[in-house]
């Protein structure tokens, strides 16, 4: 790979491939970071040349499965940005307790760890029982380690502080086995998350929910990919329902911000209309 002008042409080749023999679309991922993803992972693997990596990817399902988990970013972790979930306890959560039933999206799960955030303090409010978390990505290798609910042992001190500076009311330790060096989260958590693949670019809205979380998500979307998305959460939100986005992103701006109104607090807006 040498010029620069000639490896983004070759990268608009593979991703027009992509789309045409697998259905995904990435055009409007900003290209920068998903450039440099495509080209380590082709100079990773050794091919003699893009052209061979190309066929590769039109042919080899696996590949393209491999391909897919590089070049989505899945990093995460549990009760990210504790002030977020401190108002998420605080102040949204116990105002869904009032809905006989809330169902929460959380939209670009990765695996898992912001599903299991949230229904550890839904427990915590007494809210768990009558709440479903859809948890869902377009990866689905991530989504198979999310159902493991298994943490590795070493974030778990990351994890306390987290919970605590979010306003945690119990032990984190209450909430998972040890074991070696995973801990288990408790079966509970998992009864109410439902995880499935959904492609926020090319895939419907599947139910009304009175929360949605996409959080470090679109950042990584151009405009108007960003648009698309915002108007697919637009139609999946009841209304007075609440988006929660990451603390790069944002909702003004966009064509349906005069649908929402921003609380003062954190990335969050509630739907008004
Ligand atoms: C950086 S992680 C964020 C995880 C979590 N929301 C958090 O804030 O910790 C971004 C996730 O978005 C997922 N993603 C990227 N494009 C997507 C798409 N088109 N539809 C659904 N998920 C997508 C990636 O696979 C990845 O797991």
């Amino acid at each position: 790979m040498n010029s620069t002008e000639n490896n983004d042409e070759l990268v608009e080749t593979l991703l027009s491939d992509v789309l045409e023999v697998y259905g995904y679309d990435f055009t409007g991922y900003s290209r920068a970071s998903l450039k440099r993803r495509i080209i380590r992972l082709y100079e990773m693997d050794g091919f003699v040349s893009f052209a061979e990596y190309r066929y590769k990817i039109r042919t080899d399902p696996g590949f393209f499965k491999r391909f897919l988990e590089q070049i989505t970013i899945n990093v995460t972790e549990m009760f990210r940005d504790p002030e977020f979930y401190r108002v998420l306890r605080s102040d949204i959560l116990p105002r869904l307790g009032t809905y006989p039933f809330i169902r929460i999206w959380v939209a670009g799960c990765s695996t898992g760890e912001e599903a299991y955030s949230v229904a550890i303090f839904l427990k915590e409010l007494n809210l768990l029982h009558k709440s479903l978390i859809y948890a869902t990505d377009i990866n689905s290798a991530v989504l198979e380690n999310a159902a493991h609910s298994l943490i590795p042992l070493s974030k778990i001190k990351l994890y306390t502080e987290n919970y605590i500076a979010a306003g945690g009311s119990e032990q984190f330790s209450d909430y998972y086995t040890a074991n070696y060096s995973l801990g288990k989260l408790n079966d509970e958590l998992k009864s109410k998350i439902i995880f499935s693949t959904h492609n926020l670019v090319s895939d419907n809205s599947f139910n009304e929910f009175q929360l949605i979380l996409c959080r470090n998500v679109i950042i990584y979307f151009d405009r108007e990919l960003q648009t698309k998305v915002f108007e697919l959460f637009d139609n999946s939100l009841d209304k007075f329902g609440y988006l929660a986005l990451g603390t790069k992103e944002t909702l003004d701006f966009s064509t349906v911000s005069k649908n929402f109104e921003r609380l003062n607090t954190g990335k969050i807006w509630r739907k008004i209309q």
